[in-house]
């Protein structure tokens, strides 16, 4: 059994020894109704305060939600749902951030709220909360962490009873503590070094049990250790790449036997190395919410 805690210097164990869990089929979006940019809160920001085209926004989310409902009709994915987007929350439209939904060992489904950085976006949480509760799932609050950024922040490695969390810039390292005991699993801590990565779903790209894409420049000399650690293959996005295209921020993933990936258009290095692993990519252009720091991988919650 590995222990329920948070390692942040080195595994004491291989990937293999890890139990397996079930990867989710689900997937939730936000309509980008009252997206804006009305602030910097990332680097990526800096510069384009009022420079959304609306009819453009409208233009890509459809075009990502069509992409969504046509993998549903395909039987690659279980179910797409769509919340609102509320007035006064301009960033909702990134829904992997309110929220960490997890399923249990003894197959109970729970739902992380996340504590946001700015207090704008702390409005949107109520909203996930609902729904995720509308779902069955059970809403866990931190009691003592007060900085966390949901699955902006934790990714899973695919197959695994094993979660990488990102710290540094979003979340704290102290909200890993708590998150591991209230899910129960193991977590891989991995500070985030580089303002430009200011979340993992920015940089880090699990795409088996065995494989992951990620930008060196984002990690640590001791958190890329980790990860080599448990993955067998570790292939590298030049940085440039990983912010021009925001190629890290694609949704790769691995439903119902099919591995499919959803990118923005442009990369080079990111999209040989997903079809060498075996994906069927599509890509498409989320220019508008590049703007504000996000692409594909923030703009969908998966549960
Ligand atoms: N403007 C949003 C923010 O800074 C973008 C969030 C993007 N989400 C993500 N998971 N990377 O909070």
């Amino acid at each position: 059994m590995i222990e329920s805690k948070v390692y942040t210097e080195s595994v004491p164990f291989s990937i293999t020894e890890v139990g397996d869990r079930h990867d989710p089929t689900r997937v939730l979006l936000c309509s980008p109704d009252h997206f804006d940019i009305i602030d910097e809160k990332n680097v990526h920001m800096a510069g384009n305060i009022g420079q959304t085209n609306k009819e453009l926004v409208q233009e890509q989310w459809s075009s990502l939600k069509n992409t969504y409902d046509g993998l549903k009709e395909r039987k690659v994915l279980d179910e797409v749902s769509v919340i609102p987007g509320a007035m006064g929350c301009e960033d909702m439209v990134f829904c992997a951030n309110q929220t960490l939904p997890y399923r249990k060992a003894d197959g109970r489904e729970v739902v992380i709220m996340s504590k946001m950085r700015h207090e704008s976006r702390q409005r949107e949480v109520p909203h996930f909360e609902k729904f995720f509760s509308g779902k069955g799932f059970q809403p866990l609050h931190f009691k003592n962490a007060d900085l966390f950024e949901g699955m902006g922040d934790v990714i899973p490695h695919p197959q695994k009873k094993l979660l990488y969390g990102g710290y540094g810039h979003r979340t704290g390292l102290e909200a890993y503590q708590e998150l591991a005991a209230m899910l129960d699993t193991p977590i891989v801590a991995l500070e985030l070094v580089s303002p430009k990565f200011y979340h993992l779903d920015t940089c880090f790209v699990p795409l088996s049990a065995t494989s992951v894409m990620l930008c060196r420049s984002a990690f640590s000399d001791t958190g890329f250790k980790i990860i080599e650690q448990l993955f067998e293959k570790v292939h590298l996005v030049p940085e440039e790449e990983a912010v021009k295209y925001f190629s890290l921020n694609a949704h790769a993933f691995i439903a119902n036997g099919h591995k499919i990936a959803i990118l923005q258009k442009g990369s080079t290095v990111t999209l040989q190395i997903l079809k060498e692993e075996g994906y069927e990519v599509t890509e498409l252009d989320t220019s508008e919410f590049m703007k504000s720091g996000g692409s594909v991988f923030c703009m969908k919650m998966m549960y």
